[in-house]
């Protein structure tokens, strides 16, 4: 650890305002795009803020970019619990969204309610998000009554890919594009503040904002969402497992990375490293003792 780690982020009183539903809704109205992406530490947690990010989420997609697990579905809930932790002590004023795990909600109402609530009480997120329509919808509901606000997500949802056919757009069809409407304005009835719109063709999407009076975040779901949400690995480049059509890189992180690491390494191998500059000194009068008492 070359740096004492701060505990919480320093309050600029000129700073951007913490993000609220209110606000949130409001920029769907004035037509003000909003930033969403997510993130699963600390430093990501402060890269979002320094960036100026509207909402964070700290998905379950952080099962395979910072877990290393195949897919979604292994994560557990104590796991992105303390991913969700990290990212709290982070962040200032995004919302801070955090997913809940696959077999953490879709059992019963109180199931969902738990696990939501720990969500808030342990982790200090303002809201959960939940995946699909059907029993989700129920779910949902439950969760918006007990106090704490629902961000829905229907199109391509990861949890159930294997019921879907794969990783693969969604709503491709007419009957397929209506069950996505469906579950989408069942989850805006149940009480969700906003809605995540996966993987579903840009024309459906645009079909479908008339419709949905609460902000829409879209990931490969076209231009016409309210705002845009994309996974923190994926748009840096720090992930090099499959990348999906929709992740667009604007940086290449990884291989800074892999470029640093690498120097270090030749540096050490090559005694080039550490030079007199990293290196602590001791009065002569005292080294001339300690070689004495040796
Ligand atoms: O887990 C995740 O990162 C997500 C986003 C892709 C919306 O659910």
């Amino acid at each position: 650890m070359s740096a004492t780690p701060h505990t919480s982020v320093p309050q600029h009183l000129d700073g951007p305002l913490p993000m609220t539903l209110p606000r949130l809704a409001e920029r769907k109205c004035l037509g003000e795009p909003i930033v969403m992406v997510t993130a699963y530490d600390y430093p990501s947690a402060q890269v979002a803020q320094e960036a100026g990010v509207d909402v964070v989420l700290v998905g379950d997609s952080g099962a395979m970019t910072v877990l290393g697990y195949p897919s979604t579905i292994p994560v557990s809930t104590d796991e992105m619990l303390m991913l969700a932790s990290a990212v709290r002590r982070g962040l200032r004023t995004p919302l801070l969204v955090g997913d809940l795990p696959f077999g953490s909600y879709e059992a019963s109402d109180a199931q969902a309610i738990t696990t939501a609530q720990r969500f808030v009480k342990q982790a200090g997120c303002d809201a959960v998000k939940l995946e699909r329509g059907g029993t989700s919808v129920a779910r949902a509901r439950a969760i918006v009554q007990a106090g704490i606000p629902v961000m829905g997500h229907v199109g391509l949802t990861p949890q159930t890919a294997t019921a879907l056919g794969g990783y693969r757009a969604q709503g491709r069809t007419a009957e397929r594009a209506l069950e996505v409407a469906r579950d989408a304005l069942a989850l805006q009835e149940a009480g969700c503040f906003s809605i995540v719109l996966e993987a579903i063709p840009a024309a459906v999407a645009h079909a479908l904002m008339p419709r949905l009076e609460i902000p829409v975040i879209g990931i490969g779901a076209g231009a016409a969402t309210d705002g845009q949400v994309l996974v923190f690995h994926d748009l840096l480049g720090i992930y090099d497992g499959h990348a999906p059509r929709f992740a667009k890189r604007y940086a290449d992180v990884k291989a800074q990375m892999v470029a640093g690491v690498a120097e270090y390494a030749a540096e050490v191998r090559s005694r080039r490293f550490p030079g007199p500059e990293h290196a602590y000194s001791i009065d002569d009068d005292e080294l001339e003792r300690f070689r004495a008492d040796l």
